[in-house]
């Protein structure tokens, strides 16, 4: 049985990168064909290589702001890899329309909070002083707009008295680790419906 082919693309740690090839062994119908950062820099391609999984760095920099030229690089070294699917996971790079049309559908993306509440970045710190009993994560498929498809699952945890966003991510990040996992095995499926954790 020949595989589902699965990009991902990291920009940091790449803890959730760990998770989801960890998760894509044995009878998982999907395997890893490649690790993209846009960071020479990035934590999570020294993790990849010991996984035995191909990487690539498409740096960001050099591009300044033009943006499509940044995308085209990262088309090219995709198309060589041949991915079925690309999971975003702490990519942080916003990706346009033009970037995304072609992959409608089959990029995923894990957001640091319940959403729609706060998109964009510092998730957990707006959630705090929006007085906000729980916050969480989740995972959606990638639309133009930013943070903004269709959701498929998320995990949910209490904001706790004294939380600071530090203390709220560690919360938070084991349940990404859980949940990414569990979407993807599903979407490789065929299946979209919502997971919802706990
Ligand atoms: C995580 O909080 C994730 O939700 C966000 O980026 C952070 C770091 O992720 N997208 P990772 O450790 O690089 O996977």
């Amino acid at each position: 049985m020949s595989h589902t082919r699965v990009a991902i693309l990291i920009s940091g740690s790449g803890s959730n990168m760990v998770a989801l090839a960890q998760s894509m062994q044995g009878d998982h119908p999907a395997r890893p064909c490649l690790v993209l950062s846009n960071r020479p820099d990035a934590g999570g391609l020294a993790k990849a290589k010991a996984m035995g999984i191909p990487t690539a760095v498409v740096d960001h920099r050099p591009y300044g702001r033009d943006r499509a030229a940044f995308e085209a690089a990262l088309r090219d070294v995709l198309d060589t890899a041949r991915p079925d699917l690309i999971a975003l996971a702490g990519f942080m790079r916003i990706l346009t329309a033009e970037f995304v049309h072609p992959y409608a559908g089959r990029i995923l993306n894990i957001h640091p909070s319940l959403l729609p509440k706060y998109r964009g970045l510092d998730t957990h710190a707006r959630a705090i002083a929006a007085g906000d009993s729980e916050a969480g994560c989740t995972v959606h498929e990638v639309n133009p707009e930013l943070d903004d498809g269709p959701v498929l699952g998320q995990a949910r945890v209490p904001i706790l008295p004294g939380d600071t966003p530090e203390t709220l991510a560690a919360r938070i990040l084991p349940m990404e680790h859980r949940l990414y996992p569990l979407v993807l095995r599903r979407v490789v499926k065929g299946e979209r419906g919502l997971i919802t954790l706990p």
